[in-house]
């Protein structure tokens, strides 16, 4: 016998693996035409929790937990994601920057955990395309640690032709009306450390345990032909945004050029809560960095119906007299489940019609979840997933503020990263405790910054080394506080859980 989700795999097939198959996330449900006892095993306890009796009895299982006979025929599987593939993106997304004509041409491109974007601009910053799609290495979790764990597993250099499979359906989605004549002559690359260890093929080994030591922070600068087919790519340089640390990497590097932390006068925090949460905040030209392992509730991964930010993606919810909810959704489309903004107002307007209590518990003894939409529903478990999150940032924030002696008063502005930052409702936060009540005011969603950092470097650098020496001076002068050492952090976390 097989587990089906390996089966599907090896036939590169995409299944998103969010809890890299520990069968708690829901995520990997794939409907079996037949279902014969014979070649397929028996509902697990896992499953019979996770799954709905319409499901069960429609032959819908957790492929993670479900084993197949040898000679069992792939071809009667049908893959349950509801995520869409490859979508296209706002020029408005990307400030300060207009539709513009196809001259000297450059690619930026941002590596998430769970998506990838992709800009296509001339020489003056004028975007003319963007493109975002899935990063097909969830099939080996949400996380970047079980990304880690797979590689070391023996399937470093399947992660590797994933994303650099995933880049290339990129490529030819922001070329489509480029002429073969035409040729990009710079891509700069942003990322975390991990993915661009994976991309390049470095071990990622030494970024799972301690010292958390990386290969490589600032890999030289390539050429497109070793990660890219389209002959119009293979010929350009690439550049990749230099990284911290393992777990502070070049994608917020990036977000600090593009906001400019290192020469801003005024207090700036810096949030940017994907997968994995980063922290910076400048005070007058020193920057204090973090990272948190908040999970990935924020990008609605482990959630019983989450889904990341794409069109149909629950966004904002309301819930009114305890029972009425109203909900809003990407792109106004059909809902196909919950992203983390969506969550966070979850969690607030339960706490409001108290529904949940101040530890984030059902007062209702007899309720173990709640419906949002259809089945579309917030279990227990995804408000304790949120809570964690939350208490990880909030620590985070908190620590930041008092390595480098000011107070949430003191914060000048908010700017929140990212597409968690551009649908999250900030009284929400502040009702959750994820934010002080101080920043409301001053909280501000401000794009993509890993995109939006390696864009605004393209145009400046042209061919010059300042503006990486600029990065470089980032690199050096940021401070970074590794927060599980941190004597308060335990202390302040617990607090923190407190809704
Ligand atoms: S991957 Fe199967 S339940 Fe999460």
């Amino acid at each position: 016998m097989k587990k089906l989700s390996e089966l599907i795999i090896e036939k590169n097939k995409y299944l998103p693996l969010v809890c890299n198959g520990n069968g708690t996330c829901g995520k990997c449900k794939v409907r079996i035409r037949g279902c014969d006892p014979e070649n397929v095993s028996e509902l697990s306890a896992c499953e019979k929790r996770m799954l709905h009796k319409d499901e069960q009895a429609e032959c819908i299982r957790l492929a993670c937990q479900t084993y197949v006979s040898d000679d069992f025929d792939i071809d009667g599987v049908e893959i349950l994601s509801s995520e869409e593939d490859i979508s296209t993106g706002d020029y408005d997304e990307i400030t300060g920057c207009s539709r513009g004509k196809a001259e000297s041409l450059c690619i930026a491109i941002d590596i998430g955990t769970t998506t990838i974007q992709g800009a296509l601009i001339d020489n003056s910053g004028n975007v003319l395309e963007i493109i975002s799609g899935i990063n097909h290495q969830r099939s080996f979790g949400a996380d970047v640690i079980s990304r880690i764990d797979s590689a070391a597993r023996g399937y470093a250099v399947k992660l590797r032709e994933i994303i650099v499979s995933d880049l290339n359906v990129l490529i030819t989605g922001l070329l489509r009306t480029v002429t073969d004549k035409e040729k990009v002559g710079r891509v700069a690359i942003s990322a975390n450390t991990t993915m661009i260890h994976l991309l390049l093929g470095f071990d990622v080994s030494g970024l799972g345990r301690y010292p958390f030591a990386p290969v490589d922070l600032a890999p030289k600068f390539g050429s497109g032909g070793a990660i890219f087919t389209d002959k119009r790519v293979v010929g350009a340089r690439v550049d990749f945004m230099p990284g911290i640390s393992a777990y502070i990497g070049g994608d917020i590097v990036s977000g600090i050029y593009y906001l400019e932390l290192d020469r801003r006068k005024e207090n700036v925090l810096l949030l940017d809560l994907g997968t994995n949460g980063e922290i910076a905040l400048s005070t007058g030209g020193s920057i204090y960095v973090a990272s948190t392992s908040a999970g990935p509730a924020f990008e609605g991964g482990r959630l019983t119906s989450g889904v990341a930010s794409i069109p149909g993606a629950i966004s904002g919810v309301t819930i009114t007299d305890g029972i009425r909810v109203k909900y809003e959704t990407i792109g106004s489309r059909t809902p196909v489940g919950i992203c983390g903004s969506g969550m966070v107002d979850v969690v607030a307007e339960l706490r409001k019609n108290a529904l949940i209590d101040k530890n984030g518990t059902f007062t209702d003894e007899n309720m173990t979840e709640f419906a949002i939409a259809g089945r579309i529903r917030v279990s227990q478990r995804d408000i304790r997933e949120l809570q964690m999150a939350k208490a990880a940032i909030r620590t985070g924030v908190d620590i930041l503020l008092l390595e480098s002696g000011i107070k949430n008063e003191d914060i000048d502005s908010v700017e929140l990263a990212g597409g968690f930052g551009k649908n999250v409702n900030p009284v929400s936060m502040v009702n959750i405790g994820l934010i002080d009540e101080s920043l409301l005011a001053l909280t501000e969603a401000c794009g993509n910054t890993s995109l939006l950092g390696a864009i605004k470097y393209l145009v400046r650098s042209n061919d010059n080394t300042g503006e990486y020496d600029r990065l470089r001076k980032i690199v050096e002068s940021s401070r970074e506080v590794v927060l599980s050492n941190h004597e308060d952090f335990n202390d302040r976390y617990l607090q923190n859980m407190w809704i």
